[in-house]
C-alpha cells in the first residue's frame, strides 16, 4: 500500500486495523453512519429500481436513500434519472410511481413543469423573475447518472466514478450468462429491520450460519449442502448414490419452499423425474451426472414452454457457480437453476434498515401473472415471510443488540469462511478514506466475488 493511501486510511475513525476483527461501533456509531452518508453513498452504484417497474415510456418511480431522492423515468431514448427537487424552491416532484407521458412532472407548490426528459416546460408568471434566474440550465431538472444492467437501473451521484460494469466486475458476466436481465418478479416484500444495514448484508455473506440458522437445509442431506466444512464432501460421508439423490431432491424442495422461489416448484418437479435415473456407484461421478441431467431437463423444459431460459450446464461450466452473488454495496442475487432471489438493503438510521426481497423467475411473454410494481410491506417478524428469510430476520435484531454489550469491542471472523465481511468492510474504509476511484472499483470487483470467500487482498 502506498504511504499516501495508508495515511488516508489512518484518518478513518473505527477503521478495520485487524482483518479478522471488525469494530462493533461501526454498526451503531452515529458519526460513522454520517461518514458513510457523506463519503460512501454518494460514490457507489445503487440499484435504484427494477426495469419492470417502468415498462412504458413515461413510467417513473422514486428511488430514495437517506436524504437523497431520485426520479427514475423511462423516456423515448432510454432510462433517465433526475434529482427529485423542483428547481424553484426545492419541493419534491414525486413521492411515488406513475406515468408522466401526458402531463410531465408538475410541482405541487407553484406549478412549474418539466417533461420526461427533465426539460422545464412551464414557469408560472415568468415576468416576476429576473431573466438570468430562469436561464435554461437553471431550470432543467438536475440529471443523475444512471446505467441499466441485469433487469435493473442503477444510479451513481459521482460523475467521475468508473462505470457500473467496471465496478461490478466478473459478477456481471456471470449473471448475464444466467439471463438475469430477462427475469421477472413473482413477488416483492419489504420490511424495516432494527439492524444496521451492513449487519443485514453480512448475514448473507457466508454459508457458515446455515447449520444452525437453517437446520432444515442440513437435515435434507445429513450434511451441510453449502459445504461449510471442506472435509464434508459427499464422498467422505459414507453416503450411497441413492441417499445422495434422495437428500438432494429433498434439499431442492425444502430450499425452494423455504425461499418461496429461487428453486421453482416446476424445477423441483422436473428434478423429481430423475430420481430413478441410472447412476454410477462412485458418488462424485453420480452427483455430477445427476446435476447435469436436472439442469438440462430444466433448460429443455423452459425452451419448450417458450421461457427465456439459458443452458445452465454451459453457464456453470463457463463461470462456476456461487450461491450468493454480491454487487457492492447493497444488492445481491441468489441464483440456483433458472430463477433467482434478489435482495436490496438500504440504511435508514444507524440501527435500522429497509430490507427488500424479490423472487425472480423466467416468464414467457404472455405470462398471465400481474406485473409486480410495489413491495408488500410486512413486519420483520411476520409469519407471512417464507421460512428462510424468517430465520435470517430472527437473528439480526438480536445481533444488533448484542453488539452494544459491555466488553464487546469487535466481532471476530473466520479468515477462511467469513472473509467477505472483512473484505467488504475494508472496502468501505477505502471509500471513507477517499481513495482513488479506479482502485475502489477494482476492490469492488474482488469483494463482489465474495460469498464464503477467505480474507483477500483488495489492493489497499
Ligand atoms: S417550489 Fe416548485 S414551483 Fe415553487
Ligand atoms: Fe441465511
Amino acid at each position: 500500500m502506498s504511504a499516501s493511501d495508508a495515511a488516508k486510511l489512518e484518518s478513518v475513525p473505527l477503521r478495520v486495523t485487524d482483518r479478522e476483527r471488525i469494530p462493533a461501533k461501526r454498526y451503531y456509531d452515529p458519526a460513522f453512519f454520517e461518514l458513510e452518508r457523506e463519503r460512501l453513498w454518494p460514490h457507489v452504484w445503487q440499484m435504484a429500481c427494477r426495469l419492470e417497474e417502468i415498462p412504458e415510456v413515461g413510467d417513473y418511480v422514486e428511488y430514495r436513500n437517506l436524504d437523497k431522492s431520485v426520479i427514475i423515468v423511462r423516456t423515448k431514448t432510454g432510462v433517465k434519472a433526475f434529482a427529485n427537487a423542483c428547481r424553484h424552491r426545492g419541493v419534491q416532484l414525486i413521492s411515488e410511481g406513475g406515468n408522466c407521458k401526458s402531463r410531465g412532472f408538475i410541482c405541487p407548490f407553484h406549478g412549474w413543469r418539466w417533461n420526461m426528459d427533465g426539460e422545464n416546460t412551464f414557469v408560472f408568471g415568468k415576468q416576476i423573475f429576473t431573466p438570468d434566474v430562469l436561464a435554461k440550465a437553471e431550470l432543467d431538472l438536475v440529471p443523475v447518472r444512471v446505467e441499466t444492467w441485469g433487469g435493473s437501473a442503477f444510479i451513481n451521484f459521482d460523475d467521475a466514478a468508473p462505470s457500473l460494469l467496471d465496478s461490478l466486475g466478473p459478477v456481471a458476466t456471470k449473471l448475464s450468462d444466467r439471463n438475469v436481465d430477462s427475469l421477472r418478479a413473482e413477488w416483492w416484500y419489504a420490511t424495516i429491520l432494527p439492524t444496521n444495514w451492513k449487519l443485514a448484508m453480512e448475514a448473507f455473506m457466508e454459508g457458515y450460519h446455515v447449520m444452525r440458522t437453517h437446520p432444515q437445509l442440513n437435515a435434507t442431506m445429513g450434511m451441510n449442502p453449502y459445504g461449510i466444512d471442506k472435509d464434508m464432501v459427499p464422498s467422505s460421508t459414507g453416503m450411497t448414490t441413492r441417499e445422495f439423490v434422495d437428500g438432494t431432491l429433498k434439499f431442492f424442495e425444502v430450499n425452494g419452499r423455504g425461499m418461496a422461489g429461487m428453486i421453482l416448484d416446476s424445477e423441483v418437479a422436473i428434478a423429481e423425474r430423475s430420481r430413478d435415473m441410472p447412476l454410477p456407484d462412485d458418488l462424485m461421478e453420480a452427483a455430477g451426472s445427476f446435476y447435469a441431467r436436472v439442469k438440462d431437463d430444466i433448460y429443455q423444459d423452459g425452451l419448450e414452454k417458450g421461457l427465456p431460459v439459458f443452458d445452465i450446464n454451459k453457464a456453470d461450466a463457463k463461470n462456476g457457480f456461487t450461491y450468493v452473488e454480491f454487487m457492492f454495496p447493497h444488492y445481491f442475487l441468489l441464483p440456483f437453476f433458472s430463477a433467482m432471489s434478489s435482495y436490496r438493503i438500504r440504511p435508514l438510521t444507524p440501527e435500522t434498515c429497509y430490507f427488500e426481497i424479490w423472487s425472480l423467475a423466467p416468464m414467457a411473454e404472455d405470462d398471465p401473472r400481474p406485473r409486480v410494481t410495489k413491495p408488500v410491506f410486512l413486519a420483520y417478524d411476520s409469519k407471512d415471510y417464507p421460512e428462510i428469510p424468517q430465520q435470517d430476520y430472527a437473528n439480526l435484531p438480536l445481533q444488533q443488540l448484542g453488539l452494544h454489550a459491555q466488553g464487546f469491542e469487535h466481532m471476530r471472523l473466520s479468515h477462511e469462511k467469513e472473509g467477505m465481511i472483512s473484505n467488504y468492510q475494508r472496502l468501505i474504509d477505502g471509500y471513507l478514506a477517499g481513495l482513488d476511484k479506479e482502485k475502489l472499483a477494482k476492490a469492488s470487483q474482488i469483494v463482489n466475488s465474495g460469498f464464503d470467500a477467505p480474507i483477500l487482498d483488495i489492493g489497499f
